[in-house]
């Protein structure tokens, strides 16, 4: 399990690219230094991988994470690019710059790293984060490497004294040279929306695009997808804590359980038959989006244990149980860090 574990430091070098993307391959979390901050990385298209993440961090909500790639080749294999977004990418990448695009239907990112949304936060790191994505061959999602709720990590030690014992590894390449998270920023029809201020300006990006680039302010919703109360609401109703089924129900359960009436359910999908959180993280989207259709008009949730993901899991089970909510209203916060 994820505590307890022994966490190596290894020093930047061919060695520490190879052991960075095997233990990543594996489906191991690997700390590894870019220009902005320490980022605590996993195979974007691993979900048990990517849940892991919000366990070791013991985030309580599933935010949508950076999707990080070599190049803009293998960006454009997730996400599509207009015009803007290209001029972007040709002149900040390598570097401290996030791009939110939408994303390709086809692409491999698993759904926890986007937070169900339909685009995806993508940036190419310089140095060593590029070495290693190259060699796993595939994008690495990856938020600062601290506990939640503490500081962006700058240097191993900071990345060791938060998180050992919950990681496999930490890359050692020195501090950070920027030593401040990338600038996010969403192109938009004629605008540009500055998601969270960073190393890149926004005056900077308004020159080069000559459009203008504007602050959300918090009414406009959009950006703060984890935030928002009904974030992925199904069509249907919710109902949570369900210890019966009413006939029709859709459930989803966790755990094998069975419930009392359950031979009358519509369709039943179990987050974890084993009873594993990570798993069932992994699965959570999946099935939310599975239910999300007209024609279903109840879905049952039997009660997920709070402990560890349970906390992320059942948080984000509340917001889909959250009455629909007109999206330019529901909004309480705005895209950070
Ligand atoms: O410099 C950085 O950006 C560092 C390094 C490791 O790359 N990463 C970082 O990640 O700061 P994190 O998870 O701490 O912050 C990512 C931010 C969050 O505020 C999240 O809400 C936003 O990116 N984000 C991710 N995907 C998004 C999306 N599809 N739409 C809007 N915001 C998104
Ligand atoms: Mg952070």
């Amino acid at each position: 399990k994820v505590q307890g574990m022994m966490t190596r430091t290894i020093s930047a070098g061919p060695t520490a690219v190879a052991e960075a993307a095997s233990s990543l391959t594996a489906g191991n979390l690997v700390a590894i230094p870019t220009e902005t901050v320490y980022g605590l990385a996993a195979d974007a298209t691993n979900g048990a991988a990517v849940a892991a993440i919000f366990e070791a961090k013991g985030r309580p909500h599933f935010n949508p994470l950076i999707s990080h790639v070599d190049s803009l080749a293998m960006a454009r294999r997730i996400v599509v690019f207009d015009e803007v977004a290209t001029l972007l990418a040709e002149r900040y990448w390598p570097g401290p710059l996030t791009l939110v695009l939408p994303a390709r239907p086809e692409a491999a990112v698993h759904p926890l790293v986007s937070g169900g949304l339909s685009t995806l936060a993508v940036r190419a790191p310089r140095g060593i984060a590029a070495e290693i994505i190259t060699a796993l061959g595939r994008p690495v999602a990856a938020p600062s490497a601290n506990p939640s709720g503490r500081v962006s990590p700058t240097t191993a030690a900071h990345v060791v004294h938060g998180l050992s014992g919950r990681i496999d590894l930490v890359v050692d390449g020195g501090p950070c040279s920027v030593g401040l998270e990338s600038t996010i920023v969403a192109p938009e029809v004629g605008r540009i929306a500055l998601l969270r201020a960073g190393a890149i300006t926004a005056e900077e990006i308004a020159a080069l695009t000559g459009l203008p680039v504007v602050r959300p302010d918090e009414n406009e919703a959009i950006r703060a997808p984890g935030q928002m109360k009904s974030h992925y609401a199904p069509a249907g109703a919710v109902r949570l804590e369900a210890r019966s089924v009413r006939p029709g129900d859709h459930l989803i359960k966790f755990g094998g359980a069975v419930l009392e009436g359950e031979e009358g359910a519509a369709a039943v999908i179990d987050l974890s038959p084993a009873g594993d959180l990570r798993e069932a993280a992994a699965n959570l989207f999946a099935a939310l989006s599975a239910f999300d259709r007209s024609d279903i008009a109840r879905i049952a949730v039997s009660p997920i244990p709070q402990s560890g993901l349970g906390e992320a899991i059942n948080d984000r089970l509340r917001r889909a149980a959250a009455p629909r909510q007109d999206a330019s209203t529901s909004a309480v916060g705005s895209a950070r860090a």
